[in-house]
């Protein structure tokens, strides 16, 4: 399998990306419209990633590398159609590898409501960190999770 990433930046990919993600779970229950959507894709703090396998999009991933927690996985979405197939995981295994270089921590959240996420990330050697109690929507959680390398003080990164 040949999957890449790579960044973009243009309106109508953002869009596009905006569209999949408000027709998917978490989103739905989170009650996103593609108009915020687009508005949080647009925000520089984060760099949106597109995913592909031999040129076809498969989906997309965004990454925060500033603020209070760098090497934040923002959000990660896989077309229906190309999820169970270890494309998700191998996006995690790219993103681990160029947050690495850099911080020595990497952070996920999956809804409470979305249990094979949470399975996906611990079996990739997340820990829980814990519970964020109705942060997105009332009565769901969202469950923070983070795999790491080291301290931050010692850590030397190579990129
Ligand atoms: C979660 C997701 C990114 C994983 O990508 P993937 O390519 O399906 O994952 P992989 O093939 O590498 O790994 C398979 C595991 O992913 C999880 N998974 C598969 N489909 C899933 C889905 N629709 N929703 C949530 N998790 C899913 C399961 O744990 C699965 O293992 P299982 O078959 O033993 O239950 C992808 O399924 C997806 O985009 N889901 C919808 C959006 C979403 O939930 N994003 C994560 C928000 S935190």
């Amino acid at each position: 399998m040949n999957l890449t990433l790579q960044p973009f930046t243009t309106t109508e990919q953002t869009e596009d990306f905006a569209r999949l993600m408000c027709s998917t779970e978490p989103w739905i229950t989170i009650k996103r419209t593609v108009e915020e959507t687009v508005k949080l894709l647009s925000n520089p703090i984060a760099t949106n990633y597109v995913a592909q396998v031999n040129g076809e999009t498969i989906g997309f991933t965004r990454v925060t590398m500033q603020g209070a927690f760098p090497g934040y996985i923002n959000t990660l979405v896989i077309y229906p159609q190309w999820q169970g197939q270890g494309n998700g995981s191998q996006v995690i295994s790219q993103l681990e590898k160029m947050i690495f270089s850099q911080v020595p921590n990497v952070f996920i959240c999956a809804s409470s409501f979305n249990p094979r996420a949470v399975k996906l990330y611990k079996s990739l050697g997340f820990e829980l960190v814990g519970e964020l109690k109705d942060y997105a929507v009332a009565g769901h959680n969202e469950i923070l999770l983070r795999k790491t390398i080291g301290p931050i003080i010692g850590f030397k990164p190579t990129a």
